[in-house]
């Protein structure tokens, strides 16, 4: 086998063996997010007694205004209902 071939093996097992890592990362389990909110929006959104809007309130919210509202937070004269 000339060094070249050993080279040229050596190189295509290293790109073989990288792409594990990726192949097990896309079989991961899908985020719950009903876990995320649990942990992350609960503490606030499921309390009575200060402004944050109710979890049913908030399940009535269209993804699109959730999402913007995460990203930039409520903006002064959005129409935001
Ligand atoms: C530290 C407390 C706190 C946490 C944690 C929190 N929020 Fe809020 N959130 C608020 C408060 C208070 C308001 C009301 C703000 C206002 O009306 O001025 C609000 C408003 C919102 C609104 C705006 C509703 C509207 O009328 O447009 C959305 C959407 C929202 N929160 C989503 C989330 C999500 C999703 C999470 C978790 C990823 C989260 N919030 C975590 C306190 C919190």
């Amino acid at each position: 086998m000339t060094s070249a071939t050993q080279l040229f093996l050596v190189t295509l097992s290293v790109l073989f063996l990288s792409a594990i890592p990726v192949a097990l990362a896309q079989t991961a389990a899908p985020v719950s997010g009903a876990e995320v909110y649990q942990k992350r929006c609960a503490a606030c959104h499921d309390q009575p007694g200060n402004r944050a809007p109710a979890r049913d309130s908030l399940q009535k919210i269209p993804a699109v205004r959730i999402l913007r509202t995460l990203d930039f937070g409520l903006m002064m004269g959005m129409p935001t209902r």
